[in-house]
Parts: structure tokens; sequence; C-alpha cells
């Protein structure tokens, strides 16, 4: 309850920002973690690069939803300079612009999300679907925001399910939660508890804080908070962001690295996130 008042205060105070990003992002900061039982242990930069040769020679496969996005970009960079997989499928609405021997791997599969079913094959044949798909509630509206967030994600993730996908990697934000009041934390909590009752091998959740990335397309609300958490960052660089390239590594390492105890589920907060995308 007293977490609510200092945003119901915001929002009255500053209607441009109620439903903008900078609110969506303060919602991030204040909401609370997760108990520690549900995170994973930090390998050894030894333990990785052993499990990353052991990943390198099962010729894996994956697919990404969102790489056209600014975390996208950065785990498709990552996974490309690792040479973690045989084949990596790009699925999104429009293909992108990507010539070049780096991208003799890569195929891309562009969809209507609305008409999901029909692209059924597409998520055919993957070992892991990393998903760093989602809008903003300015730019789609509310149910927009529900549609792309919630709905596109939960109907991607059945299709690779039912493809034979083993790891989904779900990128959900720090405070996701199904009961909140807020809409963005409360879609957050819903997909994560969709795409795990989906019954995935192995399913990991990220849960980033505030994203700090070079953003292309301009996000006014964010714009400021991004510069504030940026001085925040040099004092206390895991509290409250983290970086878009810290992000796809922490991804890609946890693919790499066996489910602890055969965890099905993982969660992973912006502390973990931080630890584990910091190992090269
Ligand atoms: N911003 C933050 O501080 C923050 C913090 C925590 C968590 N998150 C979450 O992290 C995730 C990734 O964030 P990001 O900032 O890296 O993403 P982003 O740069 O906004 O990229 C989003 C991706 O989703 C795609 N997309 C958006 N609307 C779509 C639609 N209607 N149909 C199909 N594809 C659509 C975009 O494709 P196009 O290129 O074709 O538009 C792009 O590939 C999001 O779920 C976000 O909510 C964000």
């Amino acid at each position: 309850m007293l977490r609510t008042i200092p945003f119901q205060i915001l929002a009255s105070v500053t209607p441009a920002f109620s439903h903008g990003a900078l609110l969506g992002q303060l919602n991030i900061l204040f909401a609370p973690s997760l108990p520690p039982a549900s995170r994973m242990a930090i390998p050894t930069r030894e333990e990785l690069k052993t499990a990353r040769e052991n990943f390198q020679r099962g010729n894996a496969t994956c697919f990404i939803l969102g790489a056209s996005g600014e975390t996208g970009k950065e785990l498709l960079a990552e996974i490309l300079n690792q040479q973690l997989f045989s084949r990596v499928t790009l699925i999104g609405r429009r293909e992108l612009d990507l010539k070049g021997p780096l991208y003799t791997n890569v195929c891309q599969e562009a969809v209507d999300f609305e008409k999901l079913d029909d692209s059924a094959a597409a998520f055919r044949g993957h070992d892991v679907g990393f998903c760093c798909l989602g809008t903003t509630r300015a730019k789609a509206g509310a149910d927009g925001f529900v549609r792309v967030d919630r709905d596109y994600v939960e109907h991607a993730a059945k299709l690779a399910k039912a493809g034979g996908c083993r790891h989904f990697v779900l990128q959900s934000s720090k405070g996701a939660d199904s009961s909140s009041s807020f809409l963005y934390l409360r879609v957050k909590g819903e997909v994560e508890a969709r795409v795990q009752a989906l019954g995935f091998d192995r399913c990991s959740i990220f849960r980033p804080a505030v994203l700090l990335c070079d953003r292309r397309e301009f996000r006014p609300g964010e714009w400021i908070s991004r510069k504030f958490f940026g001085v925040v960052a040099l004092v206390s660089p895991t509290a409250m962001s983290v970086p878009t390239a810290t992000v796809a590594r922490a991804m890609v390492n946890n693919v790499v690295m066996p489910a602890k105890d055969g965890q099905k589920v993982e969660v992973l907060e912006n502390a973990a996130i931080h630890a584990l995308g910091g190992i090269k």
C-alpha cells in the first residue's frame, strides 16, 4: 500500500507521465525483489568456460523474438560472437538488414503476430527460445501493451513448446507481479505465470531493473530516467539499472550452464543478472 502512494501522487501531479515510461520505470524501481530461494548459483569463470565448450559441441539451435530491440540486438551479437548455436532464427514482424559472413547461420522469419498459428512452422525445431519482445503503453495504448507483452509472448511460447523447444528464456521486469495494481507489473507477472505453466523442460525468467542503452527510439520519460540512473550506476552499479549488454550476456551464460539441481524454473533478479552477465 505504502509503495503505491508515491506513484499515485506523481501520476496526479504529472498527468503527462501517468501512463508513460518514467512512471513505469519508477514502478520497476520501487518494486520488491523475489526471495533468495529462487535465485540461481553464479558459476566461476572456469566453470562457465567448460560449460560453454560443452554447449558448443551440442550443435543446438535457437530463435530470438525481439532481435530488433535494444536487448535483442545485444543478445544476437553475443550469441554470434560466442558461436553457440548451429542455427539462429530471428522471428519478428519485419526482416532485418543483416549482411555479411557473420550472419551465415542466421535465418529470418517475418510473421504476423495477430495470426501466429499461420507461422507455427517458424517455431519448430529450436532447442532454445529467447524472448525480448515488448512495447510500451505510451506507444501501443493499454490494450496494445497487454496484447504484445502478454498475449503475443504467451502465443509464441505455446508454439515453441509444441515445436519442441526445451528451454525458454523470457525477459520480464523487476517487480513483475500478477496481483500488482500497476498494469506494467501486473502484465509482466501474468506473462511469467502463463509461460511457466506451459511446462518447458527449463524456463529462465529475467527481471532486469531499468535498462541502460543508447536507445534508437526517443522516449522522453525514459531518456530522463536513463540519464539519472546512468549517474546512480556510477556510484552503485547494480542497484537500480542494468546495461542491455549485461542482460544479453547473462541470458547466454544462463543457457550454457546446466540448471542447478535440475530446477525447471529460474528467476534472475537484477543483482543476479549483473553477477552472471559480468562473467566473460
Ligand atoms: N525499458 C526498461 O527500462 C525495461 C526494464 C525492465 C524490463 N523491460 C522489458 O524488457 C523487454 C525488452 O525491452 P527492450 O527495451 O530491449 O525492447 P525494445 O527495444 O523496445 O524492443 C522491443 C522488441 O519488440 C518488438 N515489438 C514491439 N512491438 C511489437 C509488435 N506490435 N509486434 C511485434 N513485435 C513488436 C520490436 O520490434 P520492432 O523493431 O519491429 O518494433 C522489438 O524487436 C520488454 O519486454 C520490456 O518491457 C524494459
